[in-house]
């Protein structure tokens, strides 16, 4: 049985909220509201994470159906699950370019677009003021490859606002919740190659440019979607965003950690193996930085990962990216995260 090399069982395993409070760490995972009405899997969540996100019920569509409707009852759930349990809460995110609800694309305008993002992070960030430890103001909005200088992507956000979309979002949610950490959160800022470069370079050059223009920012979000391979990157790259980002004082947080193992072969033990080797050699490389300050995966079980949402492969085989199993038991992964929480200086 996988795991049993650890020799416990999920009753005696290590509680990585636990091991991270010892290092100065938060460690959690995305959560959708269909899984606070399973036992076993709360019970999991409240013996693991010191931190939560909601893996969809902020975002604009599933928060603000109609133009003057929001809905707030799923995320307060999981708001009030956290408190309950002593977690923080992130916030999962305020402006992007995708899952917009339907209204937004026959509504928006150039006239409108502004007024109609400030009331959006004005309500939203408004209901969650100050029970928020950090919220995903602008996500992704760098997209080298549409070809502007400047790296940003033509979204939709872009084509109305111009790049003063980021600002305007960045000031409304610093009114709306002064105590919050305004974050950028972006993916493949983390591996080796050109393309990363290209992005890391393109992300610096934003962060950048909010601290000269004075926008209010205090973090960067690292998704940390990787991908398993025969060979572990050797995260130079990585390193060097690091500390340039330390230079602009940002904090750090791992926002939505899971190994793809799409591309290996082997039976489920190598795999697990392969994956776990993965998380540990990552996180053993990111803590060195004091600025990082949270991890999270996103999700806890294989289970419910995304990677296996309905449609998205086209066989029959499970990837198996998070830290347990489907029958929530711990695998190798969760081994290994709670190995580099362990040996990381504490921050
Ligand atoms: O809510 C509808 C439901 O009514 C309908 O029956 C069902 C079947 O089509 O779809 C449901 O919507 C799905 C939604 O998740 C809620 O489950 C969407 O189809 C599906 O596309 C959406 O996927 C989410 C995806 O973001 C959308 O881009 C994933 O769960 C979520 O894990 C993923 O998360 C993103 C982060 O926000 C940003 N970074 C990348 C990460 C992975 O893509």
């Amino acid at each position: 049985m996988v795991g049993t090399k650890y020799g416990l069982a999920q009753a005696g395993a290590p509680k990585l909220r636990d091991a991270g409070q010892r290092k100065g760490l938060l460690v959690g995972s995305a959560v959708s509201n269909s899984q606070l009405r399973q036992p076993t899997f709360t019970k999991l969540l409240a013996d693991q994470a010191s931190i939560v996100v909601a893996e969809n019920d902020m975002k604009w569509e599933m928060i603000h159906p109609e133009p003057d409707r929001f809905d707030f009852a799923r995320a307060d759930d999981l708001l009030s699950f956290a408190a309950q349990h002593g977690q923080k809460l992130r916030g999962h995110n305020l402006c992007w370019h995708n899952q917009m609800p339907p209204w937004f694309a026959q509504l928006a305008t150039r006239e409108n677009a502004a007024d109609l993002l400030r009331r959006h992070i004005a309500e939203v960030a408004g209901h969650f003021a100050g029970r928020v430890h950090s919220w995903d103001v602008v996500n992704e909005a760098v997209n080298v490859t549409d070809g502007r200088p400047d790296g940003l992507r033509n979204s939709k956000w872009l084509q109305l606002l111009g790049p003063d979309y980021i600002g305007i979002a960045y000031r409304a949610a610093s009114t709306a919740d002064p105590k919050t950490l305004l974050t950028y959160n972006d993916y493949e800022i983390e591996p080796d190659g050109p393309n990363c470069d290209e992005k890391r370079k393109a992300v610096l050059r934003l962060l950048t440019w909010m601290r000269d223009e004075k926008i209010p920012i205090h973090s960067v979000g690292l998704q940390s979607h990787l991908r398993a391979s025969t060979k572990l990157p050797s995260w130079a790259g990585l390193h060097q965003f690091l500390a340039a980002v330390e230079k602009l004082d940002l904090d750090v947080f791992v926002t939505e950690l899971d190994v793809n193992d799409s591309e290996l072969t082997g039976d489920v033990d190598e795999r697990d193996e392969a994956v776990a080797k993965l998380y540990r050699d990552y996180l053993t490389n990111v803590f060195q930085h004091a600025s990082v300050k949270a991890v999270l995966t996103w999700g806890l079980t294989d289970r419910d990962s995304w990677l296996n949402a309905p449609g998205r492969r086209h066989d029959e085989r499970r990837l198996r990216p998070l830290p347990f199993d489907a029958a929530l038991k711990p695998k190798p992964a969760f081994y290994a995260i709670a190995d580099a929480m362990s040996a990381a200086p504490a921050r």
